[in-house]
């Protein structure tokens, strides 16, 4: 039986994205404020990009950080510090802007 190849050891991780959406509904309440805003704020070794419709356009602006899939939903420019420091730099995602459609709660 052949043998795998053994996992690179020197594979890089993944890098952290930041996907602003830049469609129809998000860009009319506000989105590319707060791509403007991300960009604004470069942070090391997170890559921040325009993206199109991710699905969530009720909630938008939609903003998806990868590849920790926390999915941010109404986001405003005014947010985005918040999620640069706590989340971007910090590693504690803002559970306050979670899109909660997909961040589902359960109370009991
Ligand atoms: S238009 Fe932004 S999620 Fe659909």
């Amino acid at each position: 039986m052949p043998e795998s190849p053994a996992p690179e050891a020197d594979t890089p991780p993944e890098t952290r994205c930041v996907l602003v959406c830049q469609y129809q509904s998000c860009l009319r309440h506000g989105s590319a404020a707060v791509l403007a805003a991300f960009e604004a704020q470069p942070v090391p070794g997170v890559k921040v990009e325009a993206s199109s419709c991710q699905g969530q356009c009720n909630t938008g602006p939609t903003v998806r950080v990868t590849p920790d899939q926390i999915w941010y939903c109404r986001v405003k420019p005014s947010d985005v510090p918040l999620i640069v420091e706590q989340h971007l730099k910090g590693g504690k995602p803002v559970e306050a802007l979670f899109n909660p459609r997909i961040h589902m709660r359960y109370y009991y």
